[in-house]
């Protein structure tokens, strides 16, 4: 069910780009607005463009995202987020128990908006809906670049998830405390 999220549903967001970086980086043309909301199956095709090409996961980094795909399924699933500014998703992150326990599954954010506010946006809405869910915490397993984002954020390492398949490198584990008291 799309839709701009509800402060029942954990967050009502309409914030900005940040003014101040966005016009040298950005090639939208937009008014500066952005919403998030819930994701819908007819934004698979684009979630997954954005995911496959981001220049983040270049290199030995590249095959985690080669064929990644992400799937109406998860959409129904999941708690996915799009961030949104004149039409054109430009970021998304989801919230998932697939594996048992609060977990941060995706955070992207098209590499011409980056460092201008959007993967906060995303992160604040995200959280939000943990909260809603009752989560106490939510598990983050970093791409390691991101690790800073993710500590700017206010989450915290708690070890390594070490190399597994086709992921050949270490990747920080993070935790961000839901807690209301935090
Ligand atoms: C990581 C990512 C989601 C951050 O999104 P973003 O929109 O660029 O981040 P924001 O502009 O909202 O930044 C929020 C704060 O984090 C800081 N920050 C963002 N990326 C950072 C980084 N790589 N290193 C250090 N700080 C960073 C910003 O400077 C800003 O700090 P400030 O409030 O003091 O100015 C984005 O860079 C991305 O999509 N990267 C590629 C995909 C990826 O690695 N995703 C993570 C998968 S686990």
């Amino acid at each position: 069910m799309a839709g701009i999220l509800s402060a029942r549903g954990g967050a009502a967001t309409t914030p900005s780009l940040r003014s101040s970086r966005r016009c040298g980086r950005c090639e939208m043309g937009h008014d500066g607005s952005m919403r998030i909301r819930e994701a819908d199956s007819s934004d698979c095709a684009e979630l997954t463009r954005l995911v496959r090409t981001s220049a983040s996961y270049q290199g030995e980094y590249r095959v985690m995202v080669a064929d990644m795909t992400i799937t109406a399924e998860q959409v129904a699933r999941d708690d996915m987020l799009v961030a949104e500014a004149d039409g054109r998703i430009i970021g998304f992150c989801s919230l998932t128990t697939s594996g048992g326990e609060p977990e941060l599954d995706y955070m992207f954010v098209d590499d011409d908006v980056q460092r201008s506010g959007v993967g906060q946006a995303l992160w604040t809405a995200v959280v939000a809906r943990a909260r809603a869910r009752g989560f106490a915490a939510m598990k983050i397993v970093s791409h390691p670049p991101a690790e800073a984002f993710y500590r700017r954020m206010g989450a915290r390492t708690v070890g390594l998830v070490e190399p597994s398949g086709r992921v050949t490198w270490s990747r920080p584990l993070m935790t961000i405390s839901l807690d209301h008291r935090d």
